[in-house]
Formats: C-alpha cells, structure tokens, sequence
C-alpha cells in the first residue's frame, strides 16, 4: 500500500513529479482518508499560481520545492484513531492530489468535522471542514461525479450573486462575465439568468471564438462576444464587470470605453494567468474571496439557512450541468500529470468535467 502523489515544482509550475511514499501512520486522534475521487478545473490551476500569495501551498506541505495542489472530492475514513469518527465514514471536502489524507478532526458533529493540524490553523476554515456525506441533504449518487466539480465553483457564484444583490448592482443595468465558459462563470451566469424577471439585469458573456458556440448554448447570457469584438459589441450602458479571466490589459480597456458607466468590477479568477499583470491600474476592481463572504454569510444568515438556500439553487445547476457537461475520468497518475499540464496551458474544453479517481 503506497501513497501516490502529484508533486508540482512551486516556482516553476510547469515541472511535475511523482511521488510514491509509504500510507502515513496515524496517531491518536487522527483519521486517514483514502480519496476516492476528486475533479480538476482551471480552479485548481489557479491554486498553483496563486500558491504563494494565497497560501495554497500551505495545507498539504511536502519536501521544498516542491507542493501539492489541493482538490475538492470525497474521501473514505480507512483508519481511526478518533473515538468519534468511525472507519467507513464518506466525506466531501478539500484534499491532495494523493491517495491518502491524515487528519485531526475536531468540532464533531451529525453533520462533520474540521482538520485542526497546526499547520492548517491558519488557513480559512471552509477549507479545513469536511461534510459527512451520508447528511448531506444536497447529496445524490446519480450526480455524484458532478458534485466535486460543482459544488466549490457554485458557492463562489452563489457568494457573488447575492454580494451584487445586496450592492443592488451597483445601479448597473448589465452584469459582464468574462471567461464565460468557465464553470464558476456559467454558475453566475445561472443565478443571474433564474433571477432575471426579479432583477432586470442583462447577462453579458465574454469568452474565446472557439467558445461562443458553447457559451451561446447554455441559454443563461442574453449576448454572447468574443474578446476581440467587445469595443464594437458592448453596450455603453452602466456596467458592473465580474473577472473570472484575469486579462489585466482588456480589463483596464473596457473600463477606458466604458468610463463613468462602470460601476464595479469584482476580481474573482485568473483563467488566462499568463495575461496578468497586476490589477493597481484597472478601475474599480476590488478582489472577491468566496471563503471571506462564506463566513460573512455564515454569521448574518446562520449555516442552516446559508445551506439551504445554497443546496437548492445548486441542485438546480447540477440538473443543467447533466446536459452541459460530460464527465470525462482520469484513472492513471500519468494521465493527470498530463491533464495538469494542458491545463496550465489553457488547453480546456468547457463541455469537458474531469473526474479523477486512481486506484
Ligand atoms: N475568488 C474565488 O474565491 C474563486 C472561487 C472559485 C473559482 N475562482 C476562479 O474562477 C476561475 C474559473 O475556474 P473554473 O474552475 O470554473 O474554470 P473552468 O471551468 O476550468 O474554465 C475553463 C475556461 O477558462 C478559460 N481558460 C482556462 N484556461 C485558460 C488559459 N490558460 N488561458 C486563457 N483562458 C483560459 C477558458 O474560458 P474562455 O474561453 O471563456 O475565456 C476555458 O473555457 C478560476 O480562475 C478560479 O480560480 C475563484
């Protein structure tokens, strides 16, 4: 029994390596988790080049230089040295790209527990919890797959939704999202589109050529344009822009053709890392971390009702997501090294959810 990982070079993201290490020993108090299954999107990509500044690197240290890039998926409590967590136990959350977690759970509950490692401590706590799936009412075997590569992209774009909602949209009358193919976009694009009769806002997609057609096909974005075309195409009306791209120079741009009518633009991603440049010279951007709100609205909401609300518009994206999007496996550790690569390099088909599961 060995523990399999993918190893990236934290300075030069484009050197990978594979590791093969001996299952860690668990003490007591702790639990090991096999991982079963986890997915892999652009967002992951965005982990390992924000690695550093955002401390991604931090949650499963391994020998410098290199790290391990975290995922999102479920894993199976195989060892237990925790009196309150038992072997067989299922649970969604965030871990390596490995075989096998050690964890020290604690805050235990019907619904979960956290990781409270020392060297987790200081990391956001939406990272560190990890559900139990058997209480998971939003849970359903027949979506399964889909849930690794939904549910952490959906909370952003819940998180986001309800942030314009309550900025009142910045009294703009329409809302551009760029990288409009990504998941987290169409997942914006998704809330926007089901409260439109509520709000009036006019969806707006910005996305490559080679994307129009699949963005177009979702049926959320009322008008759909290639980068190229936006100095023709966008309308000069009051705007608030929502960044999933990270295209630093067409975002300082469109703010130049825009001028007083835009409103806002909210920095969530960085699909197209190699075009950043920093964003002190694009006007009124302001950085959104989903794990900041979610605990903002854990307070003023309350978990119950944050989850709730949550659960039930995601189910909804998950039952479109089925027609959207194919899930497409990755079974070997060479194939997600490979996979990992051409991601790093924007090599992404939008239609495409890749579910990693490695015996
Ligand atoms: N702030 C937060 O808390 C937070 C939370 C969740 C996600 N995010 C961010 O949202 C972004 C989208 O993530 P996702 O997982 O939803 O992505 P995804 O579904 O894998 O997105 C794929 C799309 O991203 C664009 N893209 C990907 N790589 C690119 C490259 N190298 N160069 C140019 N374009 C590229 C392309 O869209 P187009 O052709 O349409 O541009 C592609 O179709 C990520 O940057 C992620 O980190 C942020």
């Amino acid at each position: 029994m060995q523990n399999h990982s993918l190893l990236v070079h934290k300075t030069n993201l484009y050197q990978i390596e594979q590791q093969h290490a001996e299952v860690p020993e668990i003490q007591d108090g702790e639990v090991l988790f096999k991982v079963n299954k986890y997915a892999l999107t652009t967002n992951n990509i965005t982990y390992a080049v924000s690695g550093f500044k955002l401390k991604y690197w931090d949650f499963f240290p391994t020998e410098d230089p290199w790290g391990i890039v975290p995922v999102w998926g479920f894993g199976e409590v195989v060892a237990s040295k925790h009196p309150d967590v038992a072997v067989g136990e299922r649970c969604y959350g965030y871990f390596p790209m490995s075989n096998y977690l050690c964890i020290q759970p604690s805050k235990i509950n019907a619904f979960g527990f956290s990781d409270v490692k020392p060297h987790r401590q200081a990391l956001a706590p939406i990272y560190n919890y990890y559900s139990k799936v058997a209480a998971d009412p939003s849970f359903k075997t027949e979506v399964e797959d889909y849930m690794p590569i939904i549910k952490p992209l959906f909370v952003t774009s819940f998180l986001i939704y309800h942030f314009l909602l309550e900025e009142i949209f910045f009294s703009a009358e329409q809302i551009v999202l760029t990288s409009a193919s990504s998941k987290t976009a169409l997942a914006l694009a998704f809330m926007l589109h089901k409260n439109k009769a509520a709000d009036q806002k006019a969806i707006v997609g910005l996305t490559s050529k080679r994307n129009i057609d699949f963005v177009k096909s979702t049926g959320y974005y009322d008008q759909v344009m290639a980068y190229e075309d936006y100095p023709t195409e966008l309308t000069e009306t009051s705007t608030v822009i929502v960044d999933f791209a990270g295209k630093t120079e067409m975002l300082s741009t469109i703010g130049t053709h825009l001028g007083d009518h835009l409103k806002h633009i909210a920095l969530i991603g960085i699909t197209d890392w190699k075009s950043m440049r920093g964003f002190k010279g694009v006007p009124k951007a302001e950085f959104f971390f989903a794990p900041t709100h979610a605990q903002q609205k854990y307070k003023t909401w309350g978990v119950e009702k944050t989850n709730l609300l949550l659960n039930t518009d995601m189910v909804h994206f998950i039952g479109d997501s089925q027609q959207l999007i194919d899930i497409t496996p990755v079974e070997s550790l060479d194939r997600l090294g490979e996979l990992y690569l051409e991601m790093l390099d924007g090599k992404v088909d939008p239609k495409k959810g890749y579910i990693v599961q490695i015996p």
